[in-house]
């Protein structure tokens, strides 16, 4: 197999539809896809893994219910994707995200940003440590909230196995009005972005343990955002 067709098409079935009138066309990969960025676990620092404590002053951290994020990374034959990175972002415990453009009437906490990144290791596991974040306003379509949820950006071991995509929580009555949630019409997908208790990765008094697997490309691939 050459370089070039290492990666299969994707399968655009699990993710939301376009929206774009005429259907999308594959294109053969590059070689400047298939091959990529390749980061150094210099890239991450324990610090920044854990958004409860990444921004906050000395001796505090943020508000919000405790919990640790964790998950494998795959590639579409299951092969797990050391070194890849993992970036997060969401709203603080009360909604609001640490951005100035966001309107929301909501209280700010200080001593949280609500951005994280780590590298997958050896296994193809990350790993964070965060606040569970609130759900939060969408007026502009009227009096429509969006469910709790977590940004994710994956760069794997090319630009082919890039991808951006959000995390929702089970049992959360805002997904069935979501518009981005929805736009996932597949709904073994949809199941697949909502992540798992896993009190096999609880910290014992400190905080629960949720499961979130990312199937990079293939006919099982963790949708992506529209
Ligand atoms: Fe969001």
């Amino acid at each position: 197999m050459s370089t070039l067709e290492h990666y299969k098409k994707r399968d655009w079935s699990v993710h939301p539809v376009s929206g774009a009138s005429q259907p999308l066309v594959p294109l053969k990969h590059t070689l400047s896809e298939v091959t990529g960025p390749v980061f150094g676990k210099k890239v991450a620092t324990k610090l920044d893994a854990d958004l409860t404590k990444n921004a906050a002053k000395k001796g505090q951290e943020a508000i919000g219910e405790r919990m640790i994020l964790t998950g494998l990374v795959t590639d579409e034959n299951s092969r797990p994707v050391p070194g890849a990175l993992i970036e997060i972002w969401q709203t603080n415990a009360a909604g609001l995200y640490s951005h100035k453009g966001d309107q929301h009437d909501a209280p700010v906490d200080p001593n949280f940003y609500g951005t994280g990144k780590c590298v997958t290791d050896e296994e193809g596991r990350y790993r964070f440590i965060t606040i569970r974040p609130g759900a939060y306003p969408i007026t502009r379509l009227g009096n429509r909230w969006r469910p709790a949820h977590i940004h994710y950006s994956i760069t794997g071991g090319s630009f082919a196995q890039r991808l951006i995509t959000q995390c929702y929580f089970p049992g959360d009555p805002l997904q069935a009005d979501d518009f981005v949630f929805q736009a996932v019409e597949n709904k073994a997908a949809r199941e697949r972005l909502i992540v798992k208790y896993a009190p096999e990765h609880s910290v014992k008094g400190y905080a629960a343990g949720y499961q979130f697997d990312i199937v990079l490309r293939g006919r099982n691939a963790t949708p992506m955002e529209r």
